[in-house]
């Protein structure tokens, strides 16, 4: 019997962190062998907020560079750009014109930008509908991520029975997998990690990086136990494996961040040392590779797709 299809993907946005790793890479590389595996660079959905074509190219480059070094093999998973596969974003056009602007109005990430008085490009309006045709061309049943994007995978579920009641049953409905302890991976100031509140703790950074974000890591406590630091070193360690250390350190922030430090430089190097030994030949390599598998399963779906719809 075929596997059950897992898929989840990353923007190369920049500054990968601890929160993208622990909310959905480890999940992804921790059950994706029982899958049938894809793993994508969502180039496309970045384009919403990145208007420089060398920092995409170079960012790009750096998510495949980060998959491989968190431990994804390229053989037993599909890793690819989702600019490489034309069916992506002619699928959303499909969803696009069945869903409506008030349903597309409640996505989260549209009214934040609003909600700043910023100016949303209709790519971000739009872009729950982008997500759901990744999901949906690849019949993807379960898809890891952070809890943010929740409500993403529900949009995709809506447009998928959208599709299927309004021309005939062509896609599945996916799952989230989420888990409880990693969902919302927590910033230095307590709050969701996220580049863009500047309180992260980058996924590969050098030792002298991890420094100074931890120390920077707000101290508000509860009974000596620095509520921040402990949540983040939560990540790394068991709660029996922390209690000594936290009982013997009642107090001392400086003890605590010291030790977390120590504990994410260990957990961090290897991958570090992994990421640096990646060549930009293999990088293009797997793209090559997964662009071709990818599209031989997207393009047979897009074809019911055309067909139901009535452009075949
Ligand atoms: P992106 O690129 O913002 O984030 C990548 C993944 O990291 C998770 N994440 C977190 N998880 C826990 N705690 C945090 N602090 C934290 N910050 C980020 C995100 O939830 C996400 O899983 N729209 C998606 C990319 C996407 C996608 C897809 C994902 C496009 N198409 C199809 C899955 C399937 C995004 O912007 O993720």
């Amino acid at each position: 019997m075929a596997k059950p299809r897992l898929l989840t993907g990353l923007q190369p946005s920049g500054d990968l962190h601890i929160g993208n790793y622990f909310g959905a890479l480890k999940p992804f590389v921790d059950t994706y062998e029982k899958y049938d595996s894809f793993l994508m660079v969502v180039d496309y959905h970045a384009l919403t907020s990145l208007k420089s074509p060398d920092e995409l190219r170079k960012n790009t480059i750096e998510a495949v560079r980060t998959y491989l070094a968190v431990g994804v093999d390229p053989n037993k998973a599909v890793i690819f750009k989702q600019s490489d596969v034309p069916a992506h974003t002619e699928l959303a056009w499909i969803f696009d014109c069945l869903v409506t602007v008030p349903f597309l109005m409640q996505a989260h990430a549209y009214k934040d930008k609003v909600a700043k008085g910023l100016e949303a490009n209709a790519g971000l309006f739009t872009y729950p509908m982008l997500m759901a045709a990744d999901i949906l061309l690849y019949d993807a049943e379960a898809v890891p991520v952070g809890e943010d994007q929740r409500q993403h995978i529900e949009y995709a579920r809506e447009a998928a029975a959208k599709f299927n009641k309004a021309f005939t049953e062509v896609f599945k409905a996916p799952k989230e997998l989420i888990l409880k302890a990693t969902g919302v991976v927590p910033g230095t100031d307590g709050k969701k990690m996220s580049k863009s509140y500047g309180n992260t703790i980058p996924l590969f950074g050098s030792r002298e990086e991890i420094q100074k974000a931890v120390m920077s890591i707000v101290t508000d406590s509860s009974a000596g136990i620095p509520e921040n630091v402990y949540a983040m070193h939560k990540l790394l360690k068991s709660e029996a494996e922390l209690a000594p250390l936290y009982e013997a350190n009642k107090g001392s922030y400086k003890a605590l961040k010291d030790a977390l430090v120590e504990d994410l430089d260990a957990f961090i190097a290897p991958m570090r040392e992994k990421r640096e030994s990646i060549s930009d030949a293999e990088v293009a390599s797997v793209l090559a590779d997964g662009a071709e598998k990818a599209r031989e399963v997207s393009e047979a779906k897009m074809e019911a797709v055309r067909k139901a719809v009535g452009v075949r």
